[in-house]
């Protein structure tokens, strides 16, 4: 747990070797902002120094990518409020960033002479991209798992962000297999429960939100802010559908208890399928135990008219490609520990899936047998 600029250096170095190529500009950026903090010079660069120290003297971040992210995440979002007036506007606020732009003095100025609400976001706010590439986590599963073929869904989407995935069945299809053929994923699953937790979920309805998902996309992603845009509006347009998607404040450690009761009060059978994308490495130990724990025995507790799934799309302990992991619940007498597969390898923004065809089958021919 690292507070205020302790280790700031060694997170930014962290976050440049692991996206190499990536975002050039808040490489550069970033690296101009660890030469000021280390060693500011004048009035404008020791304000801007003391104003990042303080704003996050009193957070402790246990990811080691949150701190450089979140910085350039309130920058953004203050370049996207006032437009071309903003000295980095040029650099990371226009459709196309300019890295020449993204000079120390500017980044001085953007900092010493900013407006309190950058302190604001940099003290109260989290990165919280909402990737909705990422809803091949349980698109795919609930295709596998008969969701076309009218069975209900329960969808339970953990660590949700604006819970924009729970709309990812309105979102055309983006996802192929290693060879390019296109990924067979629910196209019209019959969805009866929408639910997201998050530790502060960000509300679409709210302009603020709404520019902040924005300022977490990184300078110059045309098609992702295309596809945000997208998505915003299709779950905005699921507010009257019978099963809008409901957002709830929680820590994921407090979820699996909530889960029981709410899966509890699903009348008829149904496939409950919790999904969680990218939230693994933002909790610590022992959170992460307890919640892991809990989301096991919310497993163990499956009927056999109501199968239980959770779908973990995470990069493995130790790095490597993301991993997209089922966990079923097996329900009856014979009732064991929950079958784990690896259903396929997969990208951070993940649009092509190595898949594995053993797990999948095995996968398929457990819930088949529901
Ligand atoms: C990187 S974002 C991923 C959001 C979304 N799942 C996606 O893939 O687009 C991580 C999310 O986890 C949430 N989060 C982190 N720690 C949490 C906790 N202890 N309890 C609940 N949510 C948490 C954050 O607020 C954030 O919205």
């Amino acid at each position: 747990m690292r507070r205020g600029l302790d280790g700031f250096s060694d997170d930014v170095r962290a976050w440049r070797a692991a996206t190499p190529g990536r975002a050039p500009v808040y490489h550069r950026l970033l690296e101009e902002a660890v030469a000021l903090f280390q060693a500011p010079v004048g009035s404008t660069e020791e304000a801007a120094r003391a104003r990042v120290e303080a704003a996050w003297r009193e957070r402790k971040q246990s990811s080691p990518y949150a701190r450089p992210l979140l910085l350039m995440a309130a920058l953004r979002a203050e370049a996207l409020r006032m437009g071309p007036r903003h000295t980095l506007f040029e650099a990371i606020g226009a459709a196309q960033p300019r890295v020449a732009s993204a000079t120390r003095e500017r980044l001085a100025t953007a900092l010493g002479d900013a407006s309190p609400r950058l302190f604001a976001d940099l003290s109260t706010r989290s990165v919280q991209t909402n990737e909705t590439s990422r809803a091949v986590a349980w698109l795919w599963p609930a295709a596998l798992a008969g969701g076309d073929a009218g069975r209900a869904l329960a969808l339970y989407d953990l660590g949700c962000s604006a819970g924009l995935n729970l709309a990812g069945d309105r979102l055309p299809p983006l996802w192929t297999d290693a060879a390019g053929t296109p990924l067979a994923v629910a196209a019209r699953p019959r969805i009866v429960l929408r639910r997201g937790f998050d530790a502060g979920p960000l509300d679409v309805n709210r302009d603020g939100d709404c520019l902040w998902l924005t300022a977490c996309i990184w300078p110059g992603e045309a098609a992702r802010l295309q596809r945000l845009a997208a998505a915003i509006d299709a779950f905005r347009a699921l507010a009257s559908d019978p099963a809008a998607p409901r957002l709830e404040t929680a820590d994921l450690a407090d979820v699996p208890e909530r889960l029981n009761g709410i899966a509890g009060a699903v009348d008829g059978p149904a496939l409950h399928l919790a999904y969680q994308t990218v939230v693994r490495d933002y909790l610590g130990e022992p959170l992460r135990r307890r919640y892991t724990d809990g989301m096991r025995a919310w497993l163990a507790a499956a009927q056999p008219a109501a199968p239980r799934v959770w779908i973990e799309l995470e990069a493995p302990p130790g790095g490597g490609s993301m991993a997209i992991e089922a966990h079923l619940g097996r329900s009856g007498p014979a009732a064991r520990a929950p079958l784990d597969l690896t259903l396929a390898r997969c990208g951070y923004h993940p649009d092509r899936l190595t898949t594995d065809a053993a797990a999948v089958a095995a996968f398929s021919a457990a819930l088949a047998a529901r």
